[in-house]
């Protein structure tokens, strides 16, 4: 990204000068999928394709919010005694929530600002852009007005922003990548407890490859939301017969005991990938901290399939490409993220990947019709003030 690129954008479009940048990346998950919200573990890494900003501080109350990957919704100006939600300010809701949220934490916003954004996020890919932008004003707003926060409450407030503001029911991981990655290591996040670890995501000789389905994701809140709440239904009927907060409290082992209690089919393969996929994840920190790739590529391909046959949340594109990859040697592959189209990820060996973009790119269009893009990850730290190097 060019530094003096984006402040001559930030001059063209607010007419002012000595904007200061910012930087907030996108995430993949490795593993840990739909675990976060029952209180189990997840393996992301912050990735450096992310969201940039330039912003400043102004003299009155007027908050103007311009972003460069929506240019038609023009300048999107607020005052900062009305941040409530409006459709209407479509994107602009999710720097708007992070002010209106950190407003009612007791954070001493007491200006307006002008800030412009540009993401290189691919739009709806899974890749956490809206993470993305809402830590990357949260870690504005700590800096331009001092406000005593740590990370993990930005992560919090981002969660809430999702939550409430928008309304989707999700979890805490895409914030808490976005928040504190670090370069070069995959976090072992509690999602209970928000205890995590690093872990070095030392994948030597061997290339992260994102895979995106370039699939609109239609329906992706309802149907989150939907498996969320049926993650809640079959705890409360479980909680009928063992004295548990979450499901990530069952080993797959007890799980089998009960799972026959359970009212109905789709409450017993929604839990089910529940409680395997948060023990996979457990096996897969330890397997990359041994540096058993073998291992950790395998548990991969079995929480996709589980996503696939339990959780129900890949879809034809998401399948074609996770399957491709297998069939194109790759070390392990799985969609990543929500679901319901957006990114799938397949470890491959370094010299090997320009021939398994070829390879799974043609599978992918023989298969679905459609044309997949490709990147290869490089993992990033986490949202913060940017220097370009
Ligand atoms: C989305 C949500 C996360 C998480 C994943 C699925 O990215 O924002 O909280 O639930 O889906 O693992």
């Amino acid at each position: 990204m060019d530094a003096k690129l984006l402040k001559s954008r930030f001059e063209d479009i607010f007419k002012r000068s000595n904007g200061e940048l910012f930087f907030a990346p996108g995430r993949i998950n490795l593993i840990g999928e739909h675990t976060d919200y029952i209180g189990g573990h997840v393996l992301p890494c912050a990735i450096t394709i992310g969201t940039y900003a330039v912003c400043a501080k102004r003299g009155d109350h007027q908050i103007r919010l311009y972003s460069e990957n929506f240019p038609d919704s023009g300048i999107v100006c607020l005052d900062l005694s009305a941040t409530a939600y409006k459709k209407e300010d479509g994107w602009a809701n999710y720097p708007k929530g992070m002010i209106h949220y950190l407003l009612k934490a007791g954070g001493q916003i007491d200006s307006g600002m002008d800030i412009l954004f540009h993401g290189t996020i691919p739009n709806g890919a899974g890749l956490s852009s809206s993470a993305s932008i809402e830590m990357l004003t949260g870690s504005i707003l700590k800096k331009l007005f001092s406000l005593d926060v740590s990370d993990t409450e930005l992560a919090l407030i981002g969660k809430r922003v999702e939550n409430e503001f928008i309304g989707v029911n999700s979890g805490i991981m895409d914030q808490f990548a976005v928040q504190k990655g670090k370069k070069n290591m995959a976090i072992l996040l509690n999602c209970d407890k928000l205890e995590h670890e690093m872990i070095p995501a030392a994948f030597n000789g061997y290339k992260i490859v994102i895979m995106n389905t370039n699939k609109r994701r239609e329906l992706a809140a309802s149907k989150y939301n939907e498996r969320r709440s049926e993650c809640d239904e079959a705890l409360s009927e479980l909680r009928q017969y063992r004295n548990i907060a979450s499901l990530a409290e069952l080993t797959s082992e007890e799980f089998n005991k009960l799972e026959s209690l359970l009212s109905c089919e789709t409450l017993r393969k929604r839990a089910r990938h529940a409680v395997n996929e948060n023990e996979r994840t457990l096996s897969a920190a330890e397997a990359l901290k041994s540096n058993d790739l073998k291992t950790f590529g395998e548990l991969m391909n079995a929480s996709h399939r589980s996503l696939r046959d339990d959780y129900e949340v890949t879809g034809d594109e998401l399948d074609a490409l996770a399957e491709a990859a297998w069939k194109e040697g790759a070390l392990g592959a799985r969609m990543t993220g929500a679901g319901f189209g957006g990114c799938a990820i397949a470890i491959v060996e370094s010299e090997e990947t320009a021939g398994f973009i070829r390879a799974v790119s043609s599978h992918y269009r023989s298969r679905t019709g459609l044309e997949a893009s490709f990147y290869i990850a490089d993992i990033s730290d986490g949202a913060a003030e940017w220097r370009e190097k």
